[in-house]
């Protein structure tokens, strides 16, 4: 007996020398399981040992017994601990294939900004607004009267040929000029008034490097008691040194406009000969900039203002043209083409 017993644990004691060996041997998880099934499987090599147990004497069952089943414990736990390891590599492989080289530059994105006409125009308004003016916007479509006659432009007068304004109707018509914006204004406040306006305006132009049918001013006036043409001066150096840099010298020359009594145009000393005359300026020495001028009385009486009691200045200048002299571009088409080498040096 003792003997069928030592033979048996002897015999357990090989198989587990065999079972250890192969199951440290798995190189997968898919091994290690085939080796499970092979040892503790229904008809693993344990398994059947078990089967035999039944045939036994039953004093010898449970030291067998207990042979049989510490050494299925053995199994397990190898294969418990290869488990462990297995897994661990596999995830250390997983780990490093799925590696982020976070070095890598990242995939910039493209931001836009603000088109370099939009830019000059909200430069220009918050000059006045820093100089305490309210910004103000009126409609694109005017009739004659708010585009034309309140502001003292006479029947005749060539701006109101079909040839230079764009007609809705006998009586609508897209504006020539942000000008219409003061009768707007005037007609619904009472002085003092400080206003710049921005906006579109429109005329039967053909395009070229400097014309455009559609294109932007900014409008700009000041109405209370005595304001004077000095009113007007200070304020508009104050504009240009502002936005075309210290050192800019103006010029203000006499014109005419049919809303302004006195009129003038008003020049810089041209930004690449300093006034010498060259290419930029045709040999002039100096680029006009804007029209201004002092409102006339006939628009103050337009809109109910006594011309009496109240004075004026009213200025008017080309989004573009203002972009374009600062910016040194000479085609105003560029604005429009949405070029984008253009527009990204901006
Ligand atoms: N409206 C004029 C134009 O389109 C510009 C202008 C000139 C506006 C003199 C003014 C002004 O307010 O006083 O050419």
């Amino acid at each position: 007996m003792e003997t069928s017993i030592q033979s048996l644990s002897s015999k357990v004691h090989d198989i587990l020398q065999e079972a250890e060996k192969a199951i440290h041997a798995s190189q997968s998880l898919d091994a290690l399981d085939r080796e499970r099934v092979h040892w503790l499987g229904r008809k693993g090599v344990l398994t059947e040992f078990l089967k035999g147990l039944g045939k036994l004497p039953p004093d010898q069952k449970p030291q067998v017994g207990k042979i049989v089943h510490t050494a299925k414990e053995k199994v397990e736990t190898w294969l418990e601990a290869c488990k462990l390891r297995l897994e661990s590599e596999k995830r250390k492989i997983q780990l490093q294939q799925e590696k982020l080289d976070i070095t890598l530059p990242g995939k910039s994105r493209k931001y836009g900004h603000l088109h370099p006409l939009t830019r000059v125009a909200s430069e220009i308004v918050n000059v006045f607004v820093q100089m305490g003016f309210s910004v103000e916007e009126g409609p694109e479509i005017e009739t004659d009267y708010y585009n034309f006659e309140a502001l003292n432009i006479p029947k005749d007068h060539p701006a109101r040929d079909m040839q230079d304004t764009l007609y809705l109707s006998k009586d609508l018509l897209l504006r020539t000029h942000t000008s219409p914006i003061q009768i707007h204004v005037m007609k619904e406040r009472k002085p003092p008034l400080r206003v710049i306006a921005p906006g579109r305006v429109y005329r039967a132009d053909d395009v070229d490097v400097s014309h455009s049918p559609m294109f932007h001013q900014v409008e700009g006036f000041y109405v209370d008691r005595d304001v004077s043409f000095a009113h007007l001066k200070y304020t508009l150096v104050h504009f240009a040194k502002r936005i075309f840099g210290e050192k800019t010298r103006l010029r203000f020359r006499p014109s005419f406009f049919p809303f302004t009594e006195p009129s003038a145009e008003v020049d810089i000393a041209c930004s690449v000969c300093e006034g010498s005359g060259c290419r930029l300026c045709s040999g002039r020495g100096w680029l006009e900039i804007l029209g201004a001028g002092m409102i006339h009385p006939n628009v103050f009486e337009a809109v109910g203002y006594d011309p009496s009691a109240f004075t004026g200045f009213a200025f008017g200048m080309g989004v573009e043209r203002i972009a374009m002299l600062k910016y040194g571009i000479h085609d105003i088409r560029l604005f429009f083409e949405n070029d984008m080498r253009f527009l990204e040096q901006f």
